[in-house]
């Protein structure tokens, strides 16, 4: 494998954001100071507001200091791109990707300026991150015209949870197993779910979230990837990476939503938090899919997602079927916390009576491995060596809103269950 990374220029366009100093700039002090990778990175934060690089960094990214530069830019203005480029060309890196910690609404008009001053030939690369639109003609229209100014090869759109290791896992272990690989279809499987728990509310980002929801934020991403990544059919080689993207994609082309499977929910205080009284806004979502797959069809499968919820926890539950003589198994992909898979056996329990008991065989990566990088570690290591498979590509993007449009359409029309915050996602569920 070459751990050499080719030279590189990380423009990060609102690095005094959220996102920049949550998840961008820990990931890049990780990847500087990782010894498996050798990495010769410069990043120049883009802040319309006058900053200091120590203001910047914190305890955590501090070690960036002397590869970290600050330019004070008003990335709405066409003519202050003439500086950055110069800049650029002082920096003198093989190749730049641009970093996208913006709000969604900036993203097109700075696509455009760097597309207008020569900033998009093949050595530039754009990062993005989520929303990908907010319905199916808002997506195509964003891909459309990033596509004037971009090839699709250039265009990086992070999904974070593809990333996580866990779900990386989801097709190597899926393909590399006898004991699942020939089970794994509808003779075997009686119904998939897949949750995304949060134990945390908006956290302050009410302006964000009102225009979001829990099934643009999670559903139409995270959640469809992960049934994406479980179904499509396993690759030959299971390293052979270049095939992921293309399977998840025909898995993707496969699923329909059902209308009458919708539960929707916002947490108590929510409207208060987000400091609109008469909010609608969904703070849970669950949906049931159905796949015309051959080896999926009649397995229906679950998508739950909230937040404030009473854990933290996301992960994949397989029920396999009872057959006439044997009991029925679960198991669960545990994509976080806790990484792992876990399977429930029966087993005797011992004694003098003939009991079955049912126990997990649990596989848990942090026995095994000290440390898990984290999924933005990956996606910046990744976006720089130009591999895409753990990114979602716009035919991915068009066939996710696909799948949701017709409940967009009546979206209004579910009722709003209440719930505590606390609650279990089963209890907001069983509800009426
Ligand atoms: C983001 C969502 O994509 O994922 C957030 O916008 C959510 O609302 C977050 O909290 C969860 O990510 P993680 O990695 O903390 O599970």
């Amino acid at each position: 494998m070459n751990n050499e990374l080719s030279a590189t220029t990380l423009v990060i366009f609102g690095v005094t954001g959220d996102l920049s100093r949550r998840y961008l700039l820990p990931a890049l002090s990780e990847i500087c100071q990782s010894s498996e990778i050798r990495a010769e990175l410069k990043i120049l934060g883009v802040s319309r507001r006058e900053v200091a690089v120590l203001d910047i960094l914190d305890d955590k990214t501090r070690s960036l200091d002397e590869q970290f530069q600050v330019m004070q830019m008003d990335y709405q203005q066409p003519q202050e791109y003439q500086e950055l480029s110069e800049k650029l060309t002082q920096l003198g890196s093989a190749q730049t990707i641009f970093y996208f910690a913006v709000p969604p609404e900036a993203v097109l008009p700075i696509v455009n300026n760097l597309g207008a001053i020569g900033l998009n030939t093949a050595q530039h690369k754009l990062l993005m991150e989520k929303p990908f639109g907010t319905d199916m003609a808002s997506a195509r229209t964003l891909i459309e015209e990033t596509g004037r100014q971009f090839k699709e090869d250039q265009i990086f759109r992070i999904d974070h949870y593809l990333a996580k290791e866990m779900a990386q896992n989801i097709a190597v272990f899926l393909g590399s197993n006898v004991l699942f690989r020939d089970v794994w279809n509808n003779r075997f499987i009686e119904k998939i779910e897949v949750a995304v728990e949060e134990q945390i509310g908006i956290e302050g980002r009410g302006k964000f979230y009102e225009q979001t929801g829990a099934l643009r934020d999670i559903v139409q991403s995270h959640l469809l990837q992960l049934a994406a990544l479980t179904l499509m059919e396993p690759c030959p080689d299971v390293f052979d990476m270049s095939e992921v993207r293309p399977r998840r994609l025909a898995a993707l082309r496969q699923l329909k939503a059902d209308p009458a499977s919708v539960v929707k929910g916002q947490y108590d205080g929510y409207k208060e938090e987000a400091g609109v009284p008469d909010s609608a806004v969904e703070t849970f979502a669950a949906v049931t899919l159905t796949s015309a797959d051959p080896n999926w069809q009649g397995v229906p499968i679950r998508l739950i997602t909230g937040k404030n919820l009473d854990k933290r926890l996301t992960e994949i539950r397989v029920y396999f079927k009872k057959s006439q003589s044997a009991q029925a198994n679960l198991l669960r992909l545990r994509v976080q916390p806790k990484e792992g898979i876990e399977l429930e056996l029966w087993v005797k329990k011992p004694g003098y009576e003939q009991d079955l008991q049912k126990l997990p065989l649990d596989f848990n990566y942090q026995q095994y491995f000290d440390r898990l990088p984290d999924a933005y570690e990956q996606v910046i290591v990744d976006a720089v060596r130009g591999r895409a498979n753990l990114f979602a590509s716009s035919e991915e993007v068009l066939a996710s809103w696909e799948i949701l449009q017709p409940l967009l359409d009546r979206w209004q029309d579910y009722p709003l269950k209440i719930y505590k915050s606390g609650d279990l996602a089963e209890t907001i569920l069983a509800a009426q």
